[in-house]
C-alpha cells in the first residue's frame, strides 16, 4: 500500500503542471507503471530522475544498530538502496532516459564515515551510492546517460528529524562547514546544474553538497566549544 500526503504533493503538481503517479519502489510493477506512465505524459522519453527516497525500518522499530532485525534490514536496502537499480534497469528496458540523461540520488556521508546513530541507513547508502557507479558505468557505455550521488548536509525535513539527536547533528555539523549547512533550496540548485548539460562529463560520483563538512578536521568554533 503506497500512502501519499496528499495535500502537499498536490500543491506542487498544481504548480509545475504534472502529473502525481504514486509508485512502492519495492514493488516492480510500480516502478514499471510510473515509468510507463511518466513516458505518457511526456510524450516519450524523458531527461532527469531525482532518487530521493529513504526509509530505515530498524531505525522505525527503534532498533539498535548491533541488533537490526535482518528482515526489516532487506526491506531498507530494498527502498532506499536497490530501488535506484530497479528504476534505472526499468528505464533502460523501456528506452525511457535520452541520450545524456542525468540522474541523481541523495546521499549522506554517513555511508563513508561513522555517525553511530544513522544506524543501517549507513549501509544503505554506501550501497546506493556503489548502485550509482556500477550502474552509471553500464548506462554510460551504453546511452551517455549519467548517474551520480549529491551527498546533502544534514537538513529538516521527515526523514532527517528522524535520525536520534537530530537537533545537535545539525548544530554540529552547521559548526563543522566553513560556508555553513547547505539547505534543501541550495540543495535543489546544484541539482539543477547536475541536470545541466554543463555537466555533461560528470559521472559514478558521489559529488558533496555540505559547506565543506566532508573536508573539514575541526574548526574555530568547535575548538572554542571544547574549551568550555
Ligand atoms: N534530511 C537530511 O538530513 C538528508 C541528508 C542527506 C540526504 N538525505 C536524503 O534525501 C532523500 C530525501 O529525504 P528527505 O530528507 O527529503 O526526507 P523525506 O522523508 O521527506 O523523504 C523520504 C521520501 O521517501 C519516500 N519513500 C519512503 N518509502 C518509499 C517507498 N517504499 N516507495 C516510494 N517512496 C518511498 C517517502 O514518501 C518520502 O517522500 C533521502 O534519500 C534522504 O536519505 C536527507
Amino acid at each position: 500500500m503506497v500512502a501519499m500526503r496528499m495535500g502537499e504533493i498536490n500543491k506542487l503538481a498544481e504548480k509545475i503542471n504534472a502529473p502525481v503517479i504514486p509508485c512502492d519502489v519495492s514493488s516492480a510493477d510500480d516502478v514499471e507503471n510510473l515509468i510507463t506512465k511518466s513516458m505518457e505524459h511526456f510524450n516519450g522519453s524523458f531527461d532527469f530522475i531525482l532518487h530521493s527516497i529513504g526509509m530505515s525500518v530498524n531505525v522505525r522499530k527503534g532498533r539498535h544498530y548491533t541488533e537490526i532485525d535482518y528482515g526489516f534490514n532487506s526491506k531498507t536496502l530494498d527502498i532506499s538502496s536497490m530501488s535506484l537499480h530497479r528504476v534505472l534497469a526499468t528505464c533502460m528496458k523501456k528506452e525511457a532516459l535520452r541520450e545524456w540523461s542525468s540522474v541523481v540520488a541523495l546521499t549522506y556521508i554517513a555511508s563513508q564515515r561513522v555517525f553511530p546513530d544513522y544506524n543501517e541507513m549507513a549501509d544503505a547508502k554506501a550501497l546506493l551510492e556503489s548502485v550509482a557507479r556500477s550502474f552509471g558505468y553500464h548506462y554510460g557505455v551504453k546511452q551517455h546517460v549519467r548517474v551520480n550521488t549529491v551527498s546533502q548536509s544534514p537538513t529538516r525535513t521527515t526523514a532527517g528529524s528522524g535520525v536520534k539527536g537530530f537537533d545537535g547533528f545539525i548544530n554540529y555539523a552547521e559548526k563543522m562547514s566553513p560556508l555553513g549547512n547547505a539547505n534543501a533550496e541550495d540543495c535543489a540548485n546544484f541539482i539543477t546544474v547536475m541536470f545541466s548539460d554543463l555537466t555533461k562529463m560528470v559521472t559514478m560520483q558521489n559529488l558533496f553538497h555540505d559547506g565543506g563538512f566532508s573536508f573539514t578536521g575541526v574548526t574555530q568554533g568547535i575548538i572554542e566549544q571544547m574549551e568550555k
